[in-house]
């Protein structure tokens, strides 16, 4: 719950507004970029949301936030419920983005995919009544994939309550130690019918993507998309081997990805040679 008496002087005057408790996990300049931005080492509301669409897209960013860092003067109940309905929020073709960030990943996004063969949690969201009966009525949760150590979560009470099995790789293992099923070495590997785990070690020892149906690319903290510069972004801090990231990186371009859906940071849909072209650029960049 934000507190009106932390309203950093960087909001708008207004209804909305972000509290000095923001982590700048970047979650709610991502689901209302209209009224958020970043300022200095928070976020900030620039825009005061006018019209029920941007208040809706605003209460769906108080929500997600993982600190509770968004408050407003006065609640509209309809609009905040009609949010929260919203998720898991529908980004494409049955892949949907949870909401719900949780703290425990510093506000890493997570997402879900509902599939005939059985449905996918990719990293955690947190453990919350709405998402658990929202997962329980798309026919629940099969497999909980862990792009790495930081994003962990709650997946643990996820995997209890659906029996979900566990994916991690050996090298951030530690994070999950009771996982399911661990991946081994650096090979790319078809896990089950349409999903292709890829290890890419860079950001950690045991980072991995997840490439579904040869077109989304679940990423952890490994690739992003930038809005700003408009660009393909990769890890410059908080790296355990730039030279493996690098190869990482490389490595995807011989995948047919359009999505980029990452844990912190952007996500992006282009057409597959634009997707390759702005993979291209980002290589030269690092060089
Ligand atoms: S979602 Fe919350 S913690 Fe994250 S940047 Fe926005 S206000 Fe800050
Ligand atoms: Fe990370």
């Amino acid at each position: 719950m934000a507190d009106p008496h932390k309203r950093l002087d960087t909001n708008r005057p207004g209804n909305f507004y972000v509290d000095s408790t923001c982590i700048n996990c970047d979650a709610c300049r991502q689901l209302a970029p209209i009224s958020f931005e970043e300022i200095g080492e928070y976020s900030a509301v620039v825009h005061q949301p006018v019209g029920d669409t941007e208040r809706q897209q605003a209460y769906r960013a108080l929500l997600a936030c993982p600190t509770g860092s968004i408050g407003t003067e006065q609640s509209n109940k309809s609009l905040l419920n009609a949010a929260k309905a919203d998720f898991p929020l529908l980004v494409e073709g049955g892949v949907y983005y949870c909401g719900f960030n949780s703290e425990k990943s510093f506000g890493a996004n997570s997402f879900y995919v509902q599939h005939a063969d059985g449905n996918w949690l990719i990293d955690s969201p947190r453990y919350l009544k709405h998402l658990v009966e929202a997962f329980e009525g798309m026919g629940g949760v099969a497999h909980i994939f862990l792009t790495h150590e930081d994003d962990v979560a709650d997946a643990a009470r996820y995997a209890q309550r659906f029996g979900a099995k566990r994916i991690i790789h050996r090298e951030d293992v530690h994070a999950m130690p009771d996982a399911e099923e661990i991946i081994e070495g650096l090979d790319a590997r078809l896990f089950a019918r349409e999903f292709c785990i890829i290890p890419v070690p860079g950001h950690t020892a045991g980072s991995l993507c997840l490439l579904y149906r040869d077109q989304f690319l679940f990423t952890g903290d490994h690739l992003w998309w930038d809005p700003e510069h408009r660009q393909l972004e990769s890890p410059r801090q908080l790296v355990w081997d730039a030279d493996a990231l690098h190869r990482s990186i490389e490595t995807l371009g011989q995948y047919p990805f359009e999505w980029v859906l990452a844990g912190h940071g952007g996500r992006i849909h282009l057409p597959h040679l634009q997707m390759q072209a702005a993979l291209r650029d980002l290589i030269e960049r690092r060089q």
